[in-house]
């Protein structure tokens, strides 16, 4: 990225979000309840794998780590986001998980921590961990705030013996990023809905080794100049930041301009996180269909960008955005998707979320009996999903189990996926 970059920042449209439709390359096939859950004490929900630094997944004496946050399995899922706990999960083959524990035991910043990335660092005694993380909440304040800050925790180690895989501390935390009020909103220049600066994903770009965090984040709207031609969808300014490290130093970051944003059109651009296949850059965020501005028909989905390099013109992905959605009889069975390299094909992960299928759609599930929220959260991982990619366009083209996280090296089923299952429900 140049530090002279002076244009205009690329925009998801209205345009754009008009065309959004659910058709057979963008719909997963419904998702049944596994027989097991990754942990039956724990609710599990946003995840991601630990990384080298050039991206690729980091795999320490044969095992893979997943992070994720977590809540107790016999609290009401609508609660989870007020008390999230990141755990750790490792696997040596992709498919069975083993709960390695909490990664903090102290000292974390914020009332409770949201989703991130991890960046293992081989080198020295014992590997090191950058564990980047959203502090949420104000760290003293008595009641539930929703203050997002950037934070780093540094110093944890990965140790490994015949009796599995262990994450240490002690850990130092601090913030990195806050947002600046100019590229960034802040808190006191939201309105409407709560801003967002959160979800920091370290990225190392191949073409020119620069070091980078990409955040959520929103554009500051300023009221009454008419930047949209309705008021109202002022407030739905969602935006993918994007932070320079310019000595490479991991721990060191400062604010550049947005990569993209969707003034007018969406509010939550969530986890954002890239995907580099033969120099051209592929931008993914997860979003709601709450937070789509009024006009526009959206849905809890997976949406992507296409660009030749990483401050170019971000076009979205099948002309309107949308890669991966849920069926329209299941419309919030999954969320929060994590997509990476397998080769020829890419594979998303995403967690099993409220699930109705046979049923009625939830507009509200916080609307629904305590028993039946419970029922019908998944809490666990949800099957991997296949993707096809041709340039700028995607394509579902199979699926794998609940949680299974293949390796690049690792090769995929053979058999394609049954067409019959997407219509069964
Ligand atoms: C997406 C998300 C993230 C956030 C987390 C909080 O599911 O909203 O943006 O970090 O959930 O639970």
């Amino acid at each position: 990225m140049s530090e002279e970059f002076a244009g205009d920042t690329p925009a998801w449209t209205r345009d754009h979000a008009a065309g959004l439709h659910r058709d057979e390359s963008n719909v997963a096939p419904i998702i049944y309840p596994p027989d097991e859950r990754l942990d039956e004490d724990l609710h599990i929900w946003d995840t991601w794998l630990l990384r080298n630094r050039d991206g690729s997944i980091a795999e320490i004496d044969g095992r893979r780590v997943i992070f994720a946050l977590t809540s107790p399995s016999d609290l009401l899922p609508g609660k989870r986001h007020d008390v999230a706990t990141i755990r750790y999960f490792y696997s040596t083959d992709g498919e069975n998980w083993t709960t390695g524990g909490r990664v903090f035991d102290d000292g974390t910043l914020g009332q409770r921590q949201w989703a991130g990335s991890a960046m293992y660092d081989p080198d020295g005694d014992d590997g090191e961990v950058y564990f980047y993380y959203t502090a949420a909440g104000e760290d003293d304040a008595e009641e539930l705030t929703y203050t997002q800050r950037i934070a780093l925790a540094t110093g944890g180690t990965v140790h490994t013996d015949e009796s599995g895989l262990r994450i240490d501390g002690p850990w130092d935390h601090r913030v990195v990023l806050t947002p600046d009020g100019d590229w960034y909103e802040r808190e006191d220049q939201s309105r409407g809905m709560i801003y967002t600066f959160r979800d920091p994903w370290f990225f190392e770009d191949p073409q020119s080794g620069e070091t980078y965090l990409l955040f959520e984040a929103n554009t500051p709207v300023p009221e009454g100049e008419g930047e949209c031609e309705d008021p109202v969808w002022e407030e739905f300014n969602g935006s993918i930041g994007i932070a320079h490290s310019p000595s490479g130093d991991p721990t060191e970051f400062e604010l550049r301009p947005p990569l993209l944003d969707s003034v007018c059109v969406n509010q939550e651009l969530e986890r954002p996180h890239l995907v580099v296949r033969d120099g051209t850059y592929y931008l993914f965020i997860s979003s709601h269909v709450h937070t789509f501005a009024p006009g526009l028909e959206g849905y809890d989905a997976l949406y992507g960008f296409v660009a030749d390099d990483l401050r170019g013109d971000y076009e979205p992905l099948n002309d309107h955005g949308m890669v991966l959605t849920n069926p329209e009889n299941a419309p919030f069975q999954a969320y929060s998707w994590l997509v990476y390299d397998h080769g020829d094909e890419l594979l998303v992960t995403s967690f099993f979320n409220y699930f109705d299928y046979n049923r009625p759609s939830l507009d509200d599930v916080s609307l629904l009996p305590p028993d039946e929220q419970m029922r019908r959260f998944g809490g666990t991982l949800a099957p991997t999903v296949r993707l096809g990619l041709d340039g700028d366009r995607t394509e579902l083209v199979g699926t794998l189990d609940h949680g299974h996280l293949p390796l690049r090296r690792e090769s995929l089923p053979t058999t394609w996926w049954d067409q019959a299952d997407r219509e069964s429900d």
